[in-house]
């Protein structure tokens, strides 16, 4: 796919697709472009999709019939989704929902600061479940250990009803100065916010526990505002936090194979170097992804193995893994029923 920002300003999602001969039509992964010119024989795209020009097609071509073939785009404030079904799922919730929680964070005014892209030899579920829970965390992720807490009732992985102490209080205090924070989430869990407290008041996901980076994103009253978490299911996790922010992008290549794409944001004026060092900024994230790699590529390579079968989900650690699989197993369960043409023959 080719995701665009047109001239004025709207984001949209085209098939990378030549309606000519169906030349790719661009290789990179990302960059700039006037108008996109097919390498083949320079069939000439608006950024809106539109052909504006075919050399010696004769006078019947009727380029308007030839535009690229778009693909569902929904921008929701800084963060685009794209769908290629044909009637895409219903999202309005969501974009209401996050519009209202991502507005502190600012992401109108955010550049990438940085983007990391690995593959993680393991099936895309693995990842994802291995997400879903911070039982793990303890064994794995050092770095990430000294902001992030393990405990699932203050990183709000258990659920909106069982909601502790410390993390109700952090709720209040950050309402109470315009931040929505309270865990909301879709009535079957595809996705849900929450603002989470990191550890003894850690202002970010660095080594130091201080911010990375000086110029603040958004308007966060302070620093300590935690890090709004933002999942959807099947491939995005996020952290919104008072100084940058990191989506997350799950992909699935093969059954054994899952790109995991990490970008952070940062102010746009904030400079690197001067407002922010690259390693702080990243390091944490980096160790911790490299660790969840390892993690899922152990945990593939195991259930390989004839021997293996399911053990139980503890109900205090993985509350967020049972989630995700009965999500899962609903809408795969009431995509495989018969459809009721077929089921009436
Ligand atoms: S395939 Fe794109 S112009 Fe021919
Ligand atoms: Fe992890």
């Amino acid at each position: 796919m080719i995701v665009i920002k047109g001239a004025d300003g709207r984001i949209r999602a085209f098939h990378n697709v030549c309606r000519h001969r169906g030349q790719r039509l661009c290789a990179k992964i990302g960059g700039h472009a006037p108008k996109l010119v097919c390498p083949y024989h320079q069939w000439t795209y608006e950024l809106d999709g539109r052909l504006i020009w075919a050399r010696d097609m004769g006078e019947d071509f009727d380029a308007a019939k030839f535009g690229l073939k778009r693909v569902h785009c929904v921008d929701l404030g800084g963060v685009v989704y794209i769908c290629l079904a044909d009637v895409p799922p219903p999202i309005a919730d969501l974009a209401k929902t996050a519009a209202l929680y991502l507005a502190p964070s600012g992401l109108a005014d955010a550049k990438v600061a940085f983007t990391s892209t690995i593959i993680e030899k393991g099936n895309w579920k693995l990842v994802i479940e291995n997400n879903r829970e911070c039982y793990h965390c303890s064994g794995s992720h050092p770095s990430l250990c000294r902001t992030f807490s393990d405990n699932p009732k203050i990183g709000a992985m258990d659920g909106p009803h069982s909601a502790s102490p410390e993390i109700l209080a952090h709720w209040e205090r950050c309402e109470a100065a315009g931040l929505p924070s309270r865990f909301v989430h879709a009535p079957d869990f595809q996705w849900r916010l929450a603002r989470v407290p990191l550890l003894n008041n850690a202002e970010s996901y660095t080594m130091s526990t201080k911010a990375a980076v000086s110029r603040r994103m958004g308007r966060m009253p302070f620093n300590d505002a935690g890090s709004l978490l933002m999942y959807h299911y099947p491939n995005t996790w996020n952290h919104f936090l008072a100084d940058h922010a990191i989506t997350f992008r799950v992909l699935p290549v093969s059954p054994t194979e899952t790109e995991v794409t990490t970008t952070w944001l940062v102010h746009r004026d904030a400079v690197e170097g001067v407002d922010y060092d690259l390693k702080t900024l990243t390091e944490v994230w980096l160790a911790t992804n490299d660790e969840d790699r390892q993690v899922v590529e152990e945990n593939q390579k195991g259930i390989l193995s004839p021997a293996y079968e399911p053990g139980p989900y503890s109900t205090i650690q993985e509350e967020g893994v049972i989630q995700f699989v009965d999500w899962y197993c609903g809408v795969m369960s009431a995509r495989l029923a018969p459809q009721p043409a077929l089921a009436a023959e």
